[in-house]
C-alpha cells in the first residue's frame, strides 16, 4: 500500500521532532494504579517499524484496544492505554537492505510515520514509545539473568547457513532455494506453503548476495519452557476463565500446551537487537531474539513513560492487565512471555484478558 496523506491528514508537526508521542499524549501526572480501585493496563501488539501501518494493524488490535481504553476510562476507571512500534529484529534489518539505510535510520523513519498514523486514526494510547531505548536493555536483560540464576537458560550448539560472502549467519527470511515439497525454485527459508527451515531448502543460497552459504556450528542460549510448563498450564487455566479469554485465543494456547513446551532459542547471531549481557562468554557478537524481548517493550515503554512503572507492572494484586493482539502473536504473549514472567520469580502483573482477532475477512 502506498502511503496517501489526504487532505484530513495532520500528522502534529512536532510530531515529527519529538522523540516519542508521549511529548503529546502524556499528561504532566502520569496516571499511576490506585490501590482499593479497579487499575485496568491496556496494550495493544506493537507493530513492526518496517512498513507503513495497514488496515490490518488498526482492525487486528489497535481499535479493540483503544474501544476497550475508551469505555474503561468512561466507566471511571484507572486506566493506562499503552503502544509502541517494534524495532528490532530480522523484519526490520531487512526491510533496512531493501531501503539501503541503517535500521535506526529505518526505524526514526517509520517510527514518525506510524505514530503520525495512529494520531489520524485518534487512537488514544496515553503513550506510544519505541524498544530500542536503554531501559529496554536493561529490564530485558535484567529479567535474561533472573531466569538464568533460576535455572531457565540452557547453551546449547545449533547449526546455521552462514554466508562467507558477507560474513554472517542467516536468519530463515534470507535464505533462498529450492522448497523440498513441491519443488519451487524460490521457496524463502521461512515460509513456502507450510513453514520451511533454511537448512531443509536444495541448493540454496544468500538472498542478500546470492551466494553459496555454508552450514556452521553456533551456540546459542534456550529457554526451558518444558521445565515452566506446569506453572504457565496453572496460570492458563485459571486466567482464561476468570478473564474470559477470547475463544481462539485460548484454543491456541491449549493446543501448545497440549503439544507439550520445548525448550526455545532465544538470542541470534544478529546485529540488530538487544544485546546479551556481557556476564555471558561467546556471545559479543549475538543479541536477545527479538521476540523474547518483544513483550518486555510493554514494560519498558511504560518505564519511559513513569519511573513507578513497577506499580503497574508488579502489582498482581492491583492491576488488571488486558491485551489485545492478532491471533499469530498468541503463543508469544500466553506460552513464551507468561513463562518469562513465571520464571523470574517476581510478582508479575500477567493477564487478566486476553483479546484474540482474527482474520480480517
Ligand atoms: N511486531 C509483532 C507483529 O507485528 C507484534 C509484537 S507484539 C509485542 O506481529 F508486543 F510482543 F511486541
Amino acid at each position: 500500500m502506498s502511503f496517501q496523506p489526504t487532505s484530513h491528514f495532520d500528522p502534529g508537526l512536532n510530531l515529527f521532532k519529538t522523540e516519542t508521542m508521549a511529548a503529546h499524549l502524556t499528561p504532566r501526572e502520569p496516571v499511576l494504579p490506585d490501590p482499593g480501585k479497579r487499575n485496568i493496563l491496556i496494550t495493544s501488539a506493537l507493530p513492526y517499524v518496517n512498513n507503513v501501518p495497514h488496515l490490518g494493524n488498526i482492525i487486528g488490535s489497535v481499535l479493540s484496544a483503544d474501544t476497550f481504553a475508551r469505555y474503561s476510562r468512561a466507566r471511571g476507571f484507572n486506566s493506562l492505554y499503552i503502544g509502541s512500534t517494534d524495532e528490532y529484529g530480522t523484519t526490520i534489518e531487512a526491510r533496512a537492505l531493501v531501503e539501503n539505510c541503517t535500521p535506526q535510520e529505518l526505524c526514526d523513519k517509520y517510527y514518525a510515520i506510524h505514530a503520525a498514523v495512529y494520531k489520524w486514526f485518534n487512537i488514544s494510547f496515553d503513550i506510544f514509545g519505541r524498544t530500542t531505548t536503554p531501559l529496554q536493555t536493561e529490564i530485558t536483560q535484567d529479567i535474561f539473568l533472573k531466569l538464568k540464576d533460576n535455572g531457565f537458560l540452557e547453551e546449547r550448539m545449533t547449526t546455521q547457513l552462514y554466508c562467507e560472502q558477507h560474513h554472517s549467519f542467516l536468519a530463515d527470511r534470507f535464505v533462498e532455494g529450492e522448497c523440498p515439497d513441491c519443488g519451487y525454485v524460490d521457496a524463502r527459508g521461512d515460509l513456502c506453503g507450510k513453514l520451511l527451515q533454511s537448512l531443509e531448502l536444495i541448493r540454496p543460497r544468500c538472498k542478500v548476495d546470492g551466494s553459496v552459504p555454508v552450514t556452521k556450528e553456533t551456540k546459542h542460549i534456550f529457554l526451558e519452557l518444558d521445565k515452566l510448563q506446569p506453572e504457565v498450564e496453572a496460570f492458563f487455566q485459571e486466567s482464561a476463565v476468570k478473564g474470559a479469554w477470547s475463544s481462539n485465543g485460548t484454543s491456541i494456547t491449549a493446543a501448545w500446551l497440549k503439544e507439550g513446551l520445548q525448550p526455545r532459542s532465544i538470542t541470534r547471531d544478529l546485529k540488530w537487537g538487544t544485546p546479551v549481557p556481557t556476564s555471558l562468554e561467546g556471545y559479543e557478537e549475538k543479541v536477545i531474539y527479538s521476540w523474547f524481548d518483544a513483550c518486555i517493550g510493554y514494560v519498558s515503554i511504560t518505564a519511559n513513560y513513569t519511573d513507578q512503572w513497577e506499580k503497574w507492572w508488579r502489582s498482581p494484586d492491583d492491576v488488571q492487565l488486558y491485551q489485545f493482539m492478532g491471533k499469530d502473536n498468541v503463543v508469544y504473549h500466553s506460552i513464551i512471555f507468561s513463562a518469562t514472567k513465571i520464571g523470574t520469580h517476581e510478582p508479575w502483573t500477567k493477564f487478566h484478558h486476553l483479546s484474540t482477532t482474527d482474520y480480517l475477512t
